[in-house]
């Protein structure tokens, strides 16, 4: 029986290996180059007349050098392989497979699929060994750097950034797949604590390399099927840990835009007619969150016209967690002002200090004073898989809507983010639905309520709940709730390491996995700690950060914060991270800043 020809595996097999036949292919090509080289010849002289009739860039030809230089690429594509050029490069040249009649529209031949498939095979196949051997093999390799740090301009160099009419070859197209790797910064290095992401998760990694690969849209069933269902399942997963009967939710590009999400739909639940008649004839709106909430919550009140001075920013306790006083009295002074309270916005897992508000006092407030509870446990959701530390959002159950970001501390890779609704009864369709009709057809052949995209903001949206499941998959609830468990005992050690060491002193114990600390460089240590300590102390981790970079031995963030000297945060998330990586933390910025 006769049968297609199979797939090559790696290593690409040399041309009289191959499966396939070519020889007829290259007769085409040979004709329609010849029949291109006489349409060109015929053509009238012009920006590209001469040669390509425009489709020079296309081809990686350089019309500029007219017919002679076309007739040589023309010629060039029907060489055999290996006879192009000396190392068997091939461009990314146009090519059409045989064909009796061609056929011509305004001058472009029309037979035939235009791209190189078999070139862009070869390229796919090489990027992706290259990949293999210098991001996921290096990955957990500690005597690679974390960064190859260059300065702009000497980066705008190295990278030759420039797009030009003609394309590169194969060669050197991976040459420049090789420097964006090297000078890229290495966030699933073990030495990677910049920020609330690291590390490498094979799984999800897998699952992004298939949907970019597939190149899905999550909107309708129709066309994303199988990632629509996959998202339902993540959803409703996800859903059953915060601690609800039932939910609703949707994937999408961040944390900022779930907090974005649900301030539009706590002010659609309090005044449904803004929808149709926008913000004229509203009472003034006012949210509360707290002074140590993610600065999306500025950037989403004045996005969608709530005005950022209407965010009452709630004072938090030496924890860094809101305190529920506070926000019971800047409720009722809002009302006094005769301003309409709508929304209360908590954090589980603060950006900088890693604190959790107090749920259970928040919701009570927002119950009494019927106030949507949105939690934005972006960082801090993680910490639900885990039995040990979910009594960290204990209250989160009460919630309206939940902010969590499985690319953080679950690495299921930039971006996966959910927002997730308590309501069951399509508010966030009713709040986001436009209806198109090209697209959200009521009388298509299967069942349209998972046709889900017109709950989204957004039209086209990736598949991101597919990177969560896969990892979740791979490790099942128990490997997640391991990840979590074993990233806070990891900062319980650094933490103690640090309480032991001298020149290193703790900003508070933490409660999660962010471990804030100064490092005091031996001229400092035995100076009092007043203004001018503080002053001078400013100045370390601005300098120490910068000769890690430049060395590339580690990477971890500083800040000040509140009226605080700059100090490390350092985020510890990744089960490639070990105890020797905490040790080594510490002895390099000892390292780094001895001599200050
Ligand atoms: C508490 C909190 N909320 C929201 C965000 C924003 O998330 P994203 O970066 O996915 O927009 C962050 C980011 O670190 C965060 O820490």
């Amino acid at each position: 029986m006769p049968h297609a020809p199979t797939r090559v595996p790696r290593p690409f097999p040399a041309r009289a290996e191959r499966p396939w036949p070519r020889v007829k292919q290259a007769a085409g090509r040979q004709q329609l180059a010849v029949a291109r080289a006489q349409q060109r010849l015929r053509a009238p002289a012009g920006p590209h007349g001469g040669c390509c009739l425009g489709n020079c860039s296309r081809r990686g030809l350089d019309c500029r050098s007219r017919a002679p230089a076309a007739l040589r690429g023309a010629a060039m594509s029907h060489l055999p392989d290996g006879e192009r050029a000396p190392d068997g490069d091939i461009g990314p040249q146009e090519m059409v497979p045989s064909r009796k009649n061609v056929v011509l529209v305004d001058g472009v031949i029309l037979n035939g699929p235009t791209t190189d498939a078999k070139a862009g095979e070869k390229f796919v196949e090489d990027a992706c060994r290259l990949i293999m051997e210098e991001v996921v093999l290096k990955a957990t390799d500690i005597s690679e750097k974390v960064c190859e740090w260059r300065p702009p301009e000497e980066l705008k160099q190295l990278l030759d950034l420039e797009l030009r009419d003609v394309g590169e070859p194969h060669h050197r197209l991976l040459e420049r797949c090789r420097d964006v790797i090297r000078y890229s910064v290495k966030t699933n290095h073990p030495r990677f604590f910049n920020q609330l992401y690291a590390g490498l998760d094979y799984y999800s990694l897998v699952a992004r390399f298939m949907t970019e690969a597939l190149n899905p849209s999550v909107y309708t069933y129709e066309v994303s099927p199988v990632f629509l269902l996959v998202e339902e399942a993540v959803l409703k997963k996800m859903i059953e840990f915060i601690g609800w009967k039932e939910g609703d939710g949707i994937f999408n590009p961040g944390g900022s835009v779930s907090n974005m999400y649900a301030m539009n739909l706590a002010r659609y639940k309090y005044c449904p007619g803004i929808k149709e008649k926008g913000l004229s004839g509203l009472p003034r709106l006012i949210l509360f969150t707290s002074v140590e909430c993610h600065y999306s919550m500025k950037k989403s009140a004045s996005f969608l016209g709530i005005g950022t001075e209407n965010v009452r920013f709630v004072e938090t306790d030496g924890r860094g967690k809101m305190i529920p006083e506070e926000l019971e009295r800047r409720v009722q002074e809002a009302k006094k002002e005769g301003a309409a309270p709508f929304l209360v916005c908590a954090t589980s897992g603060t950006t900088v200090l890693g604190a959790f508000d107090p749920l259970d006092e928040i919701a009570d407030i927002c119950e009494r004073h019927g106030l949507w509870l949105h939690v934005d446990a972006s960082w801090g959701g993680s910490a639900l898989m885990s039995r040990k530390h979910r009594r960290l959002l204990q209250g989160i159950h009460r919630a309206d809507s939940v902010a969590w970001n499985p690319h953080k501390m679950l690495m299921a890779g930039i971006q996966c983010c959910a927002f997730l609704v308590k309501d069951k009864s399509d508010l966030l369709k009713r709040c986001y639905s436009a209806n198109a009709s090209y697209l959200f057809q009521q009388d298509k052949f299967y069942d349209v309520s998972y046709d889900t995209g017109d709950k989204s903001i957004q039209c086209s949206r990736r598949p991101d709940a597919f990177k969560f499941w896969m990892a979740w998959k791979a490790l099942g609830t128990l490997g997640l709730e391991e990840r979590v468990n074993r990233a806070l005992a990891l900062s319980r050690y650094l933490v103690e390491e640090i309480k032991k060491r001298e020149g290193f002193k703790l900003l508070m114990e933490p409660e999660y996995a962010n471990i804030c600390f100064w490092y005091i460089p031996p001229s400092l240590r035995q100076m009092e700690e007043g203004p001018e300590f503080w002053a001078k102390l400013h100045l370390v981790a601005p300098a120490i950060k910068e000769r890690m970079v430049k060395k590339g031995s580690l990477m971890l963030g500083y800040q000040p914060h509140r009226g605080r000297a700059n100090f490390f945060r350092q985020v510890v998330i990744s089960p490639q991270v070990s105890r020797e990586d905490m040790d080594f933390l510490l002895d390099e910025i000892d390292l780094l800043g001895r001599g200050m």
